[in-house]
């Protein structure tokens, strides 16, 4: 297929969109090009997840199975385990894990998997666009020799791109469609494509001139965000050891117009993006001879959080008389933020382990995470009603479903890393 005919077939919005790996990312990005009438196969190499797409049953929270369903029943969304759809398909996405390895270097493994798969049945004419967050270089170090292999040439014969994944699980004002989507491509026609494709599904799109540049504006902004969580981590440490209100600081701050952004403290960093992208970068820029000191230092104080968090519950107990060991400590939410379901690298993991280890038992509840099964935890979750006879609670997620005047009316003795309990007064709550 010629680069026009791709073209023509993006504007008629009958170009065959495919989107490898079915999560948080591209499930969503799934269902907006469905939305927008193209024709969409997601492929997943977890056979429940394309059961569950295909029966319209919606297992990402941002979906609603109420758009899920219909897409699927009107044939304009479906999903396989089976790479050799990629033979009908004219674009592909690629969404699959970028962890990070235990040495905290780059896993690369799911997207050299998931592009060995999609090489067996690449085609002329053509679009990839790499949305997996990654170090930069990727794209063009590892993705285009797989897929030039076949002789064809980029630019020309199909077109190479990557494009940053932006979402933000939860959050009801930005979603997929309405966020900016940057896109650099391996030449300017790719990022032409680039731009043209997802111009008809999302409202705004940001051409950049390469896919290093798009790379890096991913690292730049999840740094960014790591960074200030650290620097803002760090003041809540020295306000705590100087007796000052750190969330009365911080929202006095952010009354100024200009000029500063407010950052949060909390029991530590969640999720995939925040606490694992900002390596990527010191990973790749170690091997051009520069060490990256910020990072390294606000990975160091954000991971100092959950220990802090476990001191302020065993102070507040031994102050109450109760000593940790022996005493049940009930944790108020453990996904990783805010009403989402999500527990990966959650800092709620870390604070119930450490508190296991100095003999506490401990219980939680989240309306989101019915089960969590991590290490030497083996815990379900119970109704809210059972931090009342706790005799400490610790709130590390405030999901807006828990119900806080009853919490503070029942429980014994609160501490709160969320400033969930803002403007409260009470003798019984400990603040961060
Ligand atoms: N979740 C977020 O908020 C978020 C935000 C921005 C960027 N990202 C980035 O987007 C990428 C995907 O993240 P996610 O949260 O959607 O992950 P996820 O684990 O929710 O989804 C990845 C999917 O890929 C599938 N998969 C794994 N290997 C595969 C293969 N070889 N072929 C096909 N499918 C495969 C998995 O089964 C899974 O369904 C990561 O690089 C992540 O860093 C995530």
């Amino acid at each position: 297929m010629s680069e026009a005919l791709l073209q023509e077939k993006i504007r008629a919005r009958s170009a065959r969109v495919g989107i490898v790996g079915l999560g948080y990312v591209g499930l969503p990005l799934a269902v907006e090009f469905a939305r927008a009438g193209f024709p969409v196969t997601g492929i997943d190499v977890n056979a429940d997840k394309t059961r569950r797409v295909n029966a319209g049953d919606s297992y990402v929270g941002d979906v609603p199975s109420s758009v899920l369903a219909p897409l699927v029943q009107s044939g304009k969304l479906r999903a396989t385990t089976d790479f050799s759809a990629v033979a009908g398909l004219d674009t592909i996405n690629i969404c699959v894990p970028t962890p990070l390895r235990k040495t905290k270097d780059p896993d690369m493994s799911y997207i050299v998997s998931s592009c060995q798969e999609i090489a067996r049945y690449f085609h002329t004419g053509m679009l990839v666009i790499l949305e997996s967050t990654t170090y930069p270089g990727t794209t063009d170090e590892v993705v285009l020799p797989m897929l030039s292999k076949s002789g064809r040439t980029v630019g020309r014969d199909f077109f190479l791109c990557f494009s940053p994944e932006r979402v933000d699980p939860g959050n009801p004002q930005y979603q997929t469609a309405n966020i900016p989507k940057v896109v650099g491509g391996c030449t300017p026609a790719c990022t032409a494509m680039g731009r043209l494709f997802y111009s008809q599904a999302l409202q705004h799109v940001v051409p950049v001139s390469s896919t290093q540049v798009a790379e890096m504006v991913k690292l730049l902004e999840n740094t960014f965000r790591m960074i200030n969580i650290g620097l803002v981590n760090e003041i809540a440490l020295m306000c705590d050891r100087i007796g000052v209100n750190v969330w009365e600081v911080i929202d006095a701050a952010a009354t100024k117009p200009f000029g500063f952004m407010p950052f949060y403290p909390g029991p530590g960093l969640g999720g995939h993006c925040i606490p694992i992208d900002p390596f990527y970068l010191s990973w790749k820029t170690r091997q051009a001879g520069i060490e990256a000191r910020f990072i390294e230092l606000a990975g160091y104080i954000n991971g100092q959080m959950p220990h802090f968090v476990v001191d302020k519950v065993q102070n507040a107990l031994n102050d109450a008389g109760k000593p940790v060991k022996g005493s049940r400590v009930h944790v108020m939410g453990v996904a990783y933020k805010r009403d989402i379901d999500d527990l990966r690298e959650s800092p709620a993991l870390d604070v119930m382990l450490l508190l296991q280890r100095r003999g506490a038992a401990v219980t939680y509840s989240d309306p989101h995470v019915p089960v969590v099964r991590v290490d030497s935890l083996d815990l379900e979750s119970l109704p809210q009603e059972s931090a009342a006879d706790a005799d400490c609670v610790v709130i590390v997620t405030d999901h807006s479903a828990f119900d806080y005047v009853s919490l503070v009316a029942r429980a014994r003795l609160i501490v709160d890393t969320r400033n969930a309990l803002r403007g409260v007064v009470s003798p019984t709550i400990v603040r961060l």
